[in-house]
Parts: C-alpha cells; structure tokens; sequence
C-alpha cells in the first residue's frame, strides 16, 4: 500500500485509549503514513472504542454508520476499529455489515503497517489475539490534542481482578506492568519537551511490579523514580483499587511535594452483599479503613470514586448503603453509572439483572444528586484557600482567563497575567460551583 496516506485516528473510551490512539499514531507516521485531524481529508479511518457499557458500544456503532456514508461516496476508504470492541464484535461488523477492513485489537498495533500493506491488496484484515507481555514499552507516543503541559503514560496493560461486572480482563487480557526505566525515561523526555504533569495509567496502579537488576520495584518505588525526574514536573496517578493501597504508599504520596494529592479509589457500592457479587475482594468496614488511613497521612488529600448503581439484587437498603457511604466520605468527586450488563462477564453469566431500569434511573438520580452537593461542599471549603496552579490554557468560557487545576485535580479560573500555560501560579479562591473554582492571582 502506498504510503503518505492520510490517517484520521477517533478515540472513545477511558485516558488508557487515549493513550493507546498516541502510540497507534506513533507506529503509523513512523511508517511514513501522515496522522490529519480534518476526517474530510482522510484516507484511512481508525475508531478506537470502548466497551465498558453498552451506551459506550451504541455511540461507536452510531458514527460507524456515518462512517459506512462517507465510504459509499467516497468507496476508496479505508474504515478499521481499534481496541475494546475488536474482539467481541468482529464476526458481527464484518460479516453482517461489510463496513470494516481491519479489526485490530490492543495488543496488535504493532501489526497495524503489515495489516495496511494487507487490505491494501483487498483482503480484510482481523488480529485480536491479546499478548502476555507486550506493552509497547519502547514506543514513543506521539501526542494527540495536547496541551503540551499534561500527558499520559501507561505503566501497565489488561487486568486479572475480574469484577463480575467488567468486560475489561476480556477485552484487554493479562495485566503486565512496563519497563519501570521506560517509564522514567519517558517522563524525563516529557519534561525537556515542556510538560509539566504525567498520569501514570493501569487498571490497578498499586499492583505494578517490575523486576530490574537492582530488585523489585512495586508502585511507590516507580512513584519516587518519576518523581525525582523534576520537582516541577506534577505526577498524577489511576486508578488504585481499595483493596491493595498500603500505607506505605500513602506515605511515599506525602513525601513529595510534586506527587499529587488527589486519589481515585472507585468503591462501586457502599454494601456488603453487592462488594461480594461484584467480586471487589474488599468490605465496606474495609474501605473505610483505607480512607481513613489516606485521611490521617495525607490530610489535604482530595478522594475521587466510581459508583455502580442497580446491579444484580441490588435492594433499596443496598442502596441507602451506598448513599450513607458516600455521605461519610465526602467525595470530591465521583464519577456513577447505571449497571449495564456485559456479554462475557461473570455477572452475566450467572447473575440476573434483576434491578428494572426505572429503579436504575431513580437511583442513579439520587446519587447523583448527592454528589452534586458533596461536590458543592467540598468546593465551599476551599474557599479562601491558597493553591499553587499549573496553568494549562485559556478558560474556555473567556479569553481573558486561565484554567489550571491544584494538587487536589481541581479546576481554578484565574484571570491572565504574564505566566502562562505550563507555568506555576499562587491563587487564592475567592468563588465557587460545584464544578469549578474561581481564583484571583496572589503574590506568594
Ligand atoms: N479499573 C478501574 C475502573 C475501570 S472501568 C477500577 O477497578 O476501578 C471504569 C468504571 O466503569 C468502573 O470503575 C465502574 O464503575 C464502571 N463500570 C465498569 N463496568 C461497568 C458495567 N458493566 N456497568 C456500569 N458501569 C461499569
Ligand atoms: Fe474492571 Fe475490576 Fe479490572 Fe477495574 S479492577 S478494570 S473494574 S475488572
Ligand atoms: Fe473502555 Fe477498554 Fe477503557 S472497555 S474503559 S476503553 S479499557
């Protein structure tokens, strides 16, 4: 296949695609293909998608649809789905829609040039197998829709926790931690390039582990290395799960000033019996431990979660369990989905969903709403406080403002001065939403 051809690369899923689309497009332009982000130029169409829930797979099927438009214009197209849904989906888009000329999943990218060079020929190009060990450790990501301040690395691939809810052990396989030296090394690239903050990315941080010739390094020993890249360069982190935050890497987190104090700990539900059905290996006497000892070691840290809401008999007292929880942990933050059920999971194979989607909508709402004035509070809180902030860009809302956020991941509104993007700022937070804070410049 000639070369020079024009890639347009569209991303759904969690910051772990995101990232992934970064080291497609890596592979892709060092074969001499040329990434555009105008999909009226484009040759060749990749969509990396995301299986999480089934509204996720609806809105990818929806703009395949587009996609099948634009290639009856225009039939020299070249349509390929990347990620998540290549497995489960590739006998049904490609035999029954004939739209799709490559299906290519997680752990295939490397094959994407030889697979172009394929349908290239005419010939329909499948590769799902998941690896063991590949982590695309050496491959420098090309940035997408950076801001140049923030980026993403991914320190490990799959996951083995298998919550009987979640598709991701099957769509993503083995969980495999990255070259610990790769990741500092990238981080140090990142930051002679201008980049100011990393997130380090997996589906449970806490349990990297990686052997080198100077022992084991586990998750607060690679947060140290990145850490000692550059004390201006932040490092955030996600996402830890409850049930392996040891203390001593709350403490490791407290040390260093230029690790974040801001925690994703996804509890999906505040009762005993869904904890157990879900297969989250933790209690809710258990989790509230963790928070308490992150509350005691590191007592400005802000603590984000997940939330599912109706899953499998799941009772109204089940319910009031998850709200008391939430009232108690105060979250910053929470992100909350509605139980949508996953073909190849535990829980669809031996759980009903049971719970009707009226009692999901009512209970999601209730939940949310809860949130919404947590969020409010907690944001009520910082009201007079000083935080440092890295300025990212201009508000979107006024040309005359920044947006940057503070330690705790918070975003602050700032009127401009003469720093700018990738810059640090001393603010002092005079107004507030629930969603965002407003600051005014002070001189430290
Ligand atoms: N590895 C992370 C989360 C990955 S998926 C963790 O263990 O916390 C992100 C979130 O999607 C999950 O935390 C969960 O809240 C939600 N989720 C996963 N499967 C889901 C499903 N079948 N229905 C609804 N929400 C789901
Ligand atoms: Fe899914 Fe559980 Fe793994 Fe998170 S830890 S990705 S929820 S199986
Ligand atoms: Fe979705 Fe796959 Fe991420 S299912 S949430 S894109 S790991």
């Amino acid at each position: 296949m000639k070369k020079s051809k024009k890639i347009y690369l569209e991303t759904y899923g969690c910051q772990m695609n995101f990232s992934d689309s970064e080291i497609v497009a890596s592979i892709l332009t060092h074969e001499g293909y040329d990434y555009t982000s105008d999909l009226a130029t484009a040759d060749i169409i990749f969509i990396n998608t995301c299986s999480i829930r089934e509204n996720a797979e609806e809105r990818v099927r929806k703009r395949l649809q587009y996609f099948k438009s634009l290639k009856k214009k225009n039939p020299g197209l070249m349509i390929g789905l990347l990620g998540c849904m290549a497995d489960r989906t590739k006998t049904a888009l490609v035999e029954e829609e004939h739209l799709l000329d490559m299906i290519v999943g997680p752990d295939s990218y490397r094959h994407l040039p030889l697979l172009l060079e394929q349908v290239g020929t005419g010939r329909r190009a499948i590769d799902t197998i998941l690896s063991a060990d590949e982590t695309y450790a050496d491959i420098t990501p090309v940035r997408l829709d950076t801001n140049g301040v923030s980026a993403f690395i991914s320190i490990m691939r799959g996951c083995e926790n298998y919550c009987t809810y979640c598709v991701v052990p099957s769509t993503r396989g083995q969980e495999r931690s990255r070259d610990a030296g790769s990741i500092v090394s990238e981080t140090r690239d990142l930051f002679n390039r201008g980049y100011r903050e990393v997130t380090l990315l997996g589906q449970n941080v806490n349990s990297y582990h990686w052997v080198s010739p100077e022992g084991i390094i586990d998750f607060s020993r690679l947060l140290e290395n990145v850490a000692g890249v550059n004390p201006l360069m932040r490092i955030r982190f996600a996402t830890s799960h409850p049930k392996d935050i040891p203390d001593r890497l709350l403490y490791t987190i407290a040390k260093y000033d230029n690790i974040c104090k801001s925690i994703h700990l996804p509890v999906q539900s505040g009762s005993d019996h869904m904890l157990t059905l879900m297969n989250r290996k933790y209690t809710r006497e258990q989790y509230m431990e963790r928070v308490g000892a992150i509350r005691r070691i590191i007592p400005d840290c802000a603590i984000s979660t997940d939330i599912i809401t109706g899953f499998c008999r799941e009772t109204e007292e089940d319910h009031q369990h998850t709200i008391s929880l939430m009232d108690w942990a105060s979250y910053d933050f929470a992100f909350m989905f509605k139980y949508s059920e996953r073909p190849q999971t535990l829980a669809a194979e031996t759980l009903k969903d049971s719970v009707p989607e009226e009692i999901k909508e009512r209970r999601l709402k209730e939940i949310i709403d809860l949130q919404q004035k947590l969020s409010f509070e907690s944001n009520k809180h910082d009201l007079g406080k000083i935080f440092s902030i890295l300025i990212e860009g201009e508000s979107k809302r006024s040309k005359a403002h920044y947006f940057g956020r503070n330690t705790q991941n918070k975003v602050v509104i700032f009127p401009k001065t003469e720093a700018g993007p990738g810059d640090y700022i001393t603010t002092k937070i005079i107004r507030f939403t629930s969603a965002t804070l407003i600051a005014e410049v002070v001189t430290p």
